[in-house]
């Protein structure tokens, strides 16, 4: 009797042992084993509850009008001859294949020169509570209409300068009429912000996590269900939050330890008590969106970091002290790559207006 029930135990460890060698062999069986089942709809229950949201859909223009408005933003997104050096447009820094972003550490504007700070991406930006890693832009408007006398982007002295290009590129004069009708003087900085940021708005990026918060538990692989659940149960989503993850607060980098310690910055940034010339906003950033983020290295404010899964230690070490073991960092990363979207369909440039032609 009690010979036999060893013999059982070591003929069903034999045989787990057996599936355990066979499941290796068909290989995904064991990979998915790796990662013990979350259930998915306690787990989407979860995200709702920490404040992560699926992105709105983007609305239709309402009317003509505001359809000329946005095919005028987009022209405008991809013209370089409003730049110093003619070189530089909205574009050249937030590129389609990365994510609307540049993939350099610092972005480089008019005549190569160097911004203080990495170009993040665009996509989704229009959700966001305020816009630049500072804060120290109100909304896609204020944004577009100061690039173009920012000294490291478009490098123009005034508005002046680039209306004096604009008029002369046949085809924008009735552009703007048809974007502003009724506007006395349509060709304004104003309206620049006004047709960009239209544009902008259009460019919203659902992903495979989007269709796993409509309840779609098939959207997100294991690993990226294993990746999500560990996001919100080590406090990433306390921060990274909403239909952006992120975009929404600011927070100081480096809550537990000083961020440049871990990133290696040499000249540490000291945030928006540059901007607010406040004590209490130093090294205080807007909370980054990670929106298509397996696309828009290298990270953090100052592009320090290369890689992703560096940058999702750091976080867990300088934001939540906590020290990510291998397989939490691969998760969360998994999972972060669920937030790639495709490429909205019109972030493509126009065929551009001609030149004026050439006085005789
Ligand atoms: C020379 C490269 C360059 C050009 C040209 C450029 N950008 Fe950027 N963009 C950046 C950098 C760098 C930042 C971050 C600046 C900061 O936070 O200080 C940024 C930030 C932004 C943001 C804020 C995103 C966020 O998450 O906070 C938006 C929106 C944006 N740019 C749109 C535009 C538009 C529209 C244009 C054209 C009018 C433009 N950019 C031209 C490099 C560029
Ligand atoms: C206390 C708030 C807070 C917490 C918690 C937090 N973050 Fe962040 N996160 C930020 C801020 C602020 C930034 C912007 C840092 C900067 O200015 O470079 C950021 C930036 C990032 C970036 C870089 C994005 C980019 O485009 O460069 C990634 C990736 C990131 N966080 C992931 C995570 C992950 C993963 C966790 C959990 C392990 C986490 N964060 C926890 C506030 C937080």
């Amino acid at each position: 009797m009690h010979k036999r029930l060893i013999l059982q135990l070591v003929v069903s460890t034999m045989t787990v042992a057996g599936l355990l060698l066979a499941s290796s062999i068909r290989g995904p069986v064991l990979a998915e084993s790796a990662h013990p089942a979350v259930d998915a709809k306690k787990l989407i229950e979860e995200a709702k509850t920490a404040g992560l949201a699926p992105l709105p859909a983007v609305q239709a223009p309402a009317d003509a009008t505001a359809e000329a408005r946005i095919t005028l933003g987009r022209r405008l997104f991809y013209e370089n001859r409003v730049s110093q050096d003619g070189n530089v447009s909205c574009g050249h820094c937030h590129q389609a294949d990365l994510a609307a972003s540049d993939g350099l550490p610092k972005a480089i504007g008019v005549f190569g020169k160097v911004n203080p700070r990495n170009a993040p991406s665009i996509f989704n930006a229009g959700l966001q509570f305020k816009q630049h890693w500072r804060g120290d832009r109100e909304s896609l408007e204020d944004q577009a209409e100061k690039s173009l006398t920012g000294a490291a982007s478009f490098g123009n002295p005034d508005f002046a300068a680039v209306k004096a290009k604009l008029v002369e590129i046949p085809g924008y004069k009735e552009a703007f009429a048809k974007g502003f009708p009724g506007d006395p003087d349509p060709i304004s900085s104003k309206n620049w912000g006004l047709a960009v940021a239209a544009f902008e708005r259009t460019l919203l990026t659902p992903s495979r996590y989007d269709a796993f918060l409509a309840g779609d538990a098939k959207a997100l692989s294991p690993a990226e269900q294993a990746g999500l659940h560990k996001f919100i149960e080590v406090g990433c989503a306390s921060c990274h939050d909403g239909p952006g993850l992120g975009g929404g607060s600011f927070q100081k980098f480096g809550v537990v330890e000083d961020y440049w310690k871990e990133t290696g910055a040499v000249a540490p940034d000291k945030g928006r008590a540059d901007v607010t010339k406040n004590d209490a906003d130093l090294y205080v950033f807007k909370v980054a969106q990670l929106r298509n983020v397996a696309k828009t290295a290298p990270y953090f404010h100052d592009g320090s970091v290369a890689e992703l899964p560096r940058a999702v230690r750091i976080m867990g070490k300088v934001q939540l002290g906590k020290d990510l073991s291998d397989k939490d960092v691969s998760e969360i990363v998994a999972f972060l790559g669920s937030l790639t979207g495709p490429v909205p369909a019109n972030y493509l440039p126009l065929t551009p207006f001609p030149d004026a032609p050439a006085a005789k």
